[in-house]
């Protein structure tokens, strides 16, 4: 980037780019990368239609093959895969429900397999599995929580116990970890606390003191970082600021910096947002750009709902948006 080439440092949201370079996203066969994340294609699908929801643009991506890709990855267990072929785990499961949900066709898939499924992932002390494998982390606890609710079936799980076992993540900070015990990291924040405020039981967090936490996370150039010590990344624009949103903290946060370092992460050429400027686009950080945009009230984006990660007018439709209050 250099002073002759201010274009390079684009000052404004390059959406009719952002809109292209996702939909080329199917398209790059001859790309390594493109078979390289080929166990990410579900969730890329939910973190590119997303991203177009919130830009005006969700016909970008043809809602008939979408919907029959999904539908195509639900196991007999109800479980989904995240490709063809691939083993179901809780994280793909979530993306084709928000991926139906943001289509109003969740009535596509067999809803009573998928919420049999998640609830099976529950363990005795409340935490979950992801899958078959047994791994527990609080990322899963936040999955079932969120995927349950936008079935509208928690009356599937132990609710009380989920709470119980993700308020053993919490430390002396304020802030969450992956399991009882481990370093609060901000995309574990995220999804405790939204897993709480599903649960109505944010009056188990410390507010002021893990808002201090997050709005610690914002650098001198503006972006924000996921732990002490760590480079700034556009993705924490997400993680960090949904939580100070569900916390009703977003002012402690330096806007217009914030803003500025995420529009500096565009590929001004062929579209698509990265970690940091300069570095290679994709298409998580590209809607994790879009929606700490969207909650910082950028201009002619729709609204994200902080809790959930799907357009605000979605969650309405079913009713769950602002349930949870602190
Ligand atoms: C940072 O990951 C992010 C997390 C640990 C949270 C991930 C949350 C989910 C998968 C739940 C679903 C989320 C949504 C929005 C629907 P990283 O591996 O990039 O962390 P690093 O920066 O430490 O490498
Ligand atoms: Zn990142």
């Amino acid at each position: 980037m250099s002073a002759e080439h201010p274009e390079t440092n684009p000052t404004k949201l390059l959406v009719p780019l952002h809109v292209k370079y996702i939909q080329s996203l199917d398209t790059r066969k001859e790309d390594l990368e493109y078979w390289l994340t080929e166990h990410l294609r579900l969730n890329g699908i939910y973190w590119g239609l997303t991203a177009l929801d919130l830009m005006n643009n969700v016909d970008a991506l043809a809602k008939k093959d979408v919907i029959a890709y999904v539908r195509g990855l639900q196991h007999s267990n109800g479980g989904f895969g995240g490709h063809v072929d691939h083993d179901p785990h809780l994280i793909y499961t979530l993306s084709a429900i928000q991926i139906l949900i943001i289509h109003d066709a969740i009535n596509e898939i067999d809803v009573a397999k998928a919420t049999e499924y998640i609830a099976s992932k529950q363990q005795i002390d409340g935490s979950f599995c992801g899958d078959s494998w047994g791994e527990v982390d609080s990322r899963f606890s936040y999955i079932a929580l969120s995927s349950l609710s936008l079935l509208g079936r928690l009356d599937a799980i132990d609710v009380d116990k989920a709470v119980e076992w993700i308020l053993r993540c919490k430390n002396y900070d304020g802030g969450f970890g992956n399991q009882p015990g481990s370093e609060s990291h901000a995309g574990q924040i995220f999804c405790c606390v939204a897993a709480l405020a599903i649960a109505d039981a944010l009056h188990h967090v410390d507010i002021d003191l893990l808002s201090w936490w997050l709005c610690e996370r914002q650098l001198k150039n503006g972006g924000l970082n996921g732990r002490p010590e760590k480079l700034e990344d556009v993705c924490y624009s997400w993680w960090v600021l949904s939580s100070l949103s569900i916390l009703g903290r977003l002012h402690w946060i330096a806007k217009d910096k914030l803003i500025a370092f995420i529009l500096s992460a565009q590929d001004p050429e062929n579209g698509g947002i990265s970690d940091r400027p300069g570095d290679m686009v994709d298409v998580f950080h590209t809607l994790f750009g879009v929606t700490g945009l969207s909650l910082l009230g950028y201009p002619g984006l729709k609204e994200v709902d902080p809790v959930y990660c799907l357009p605000k007018y979605v969650v309405q439709r079913l009713g769950l948006a602002q349930k949870y209050h602190i």
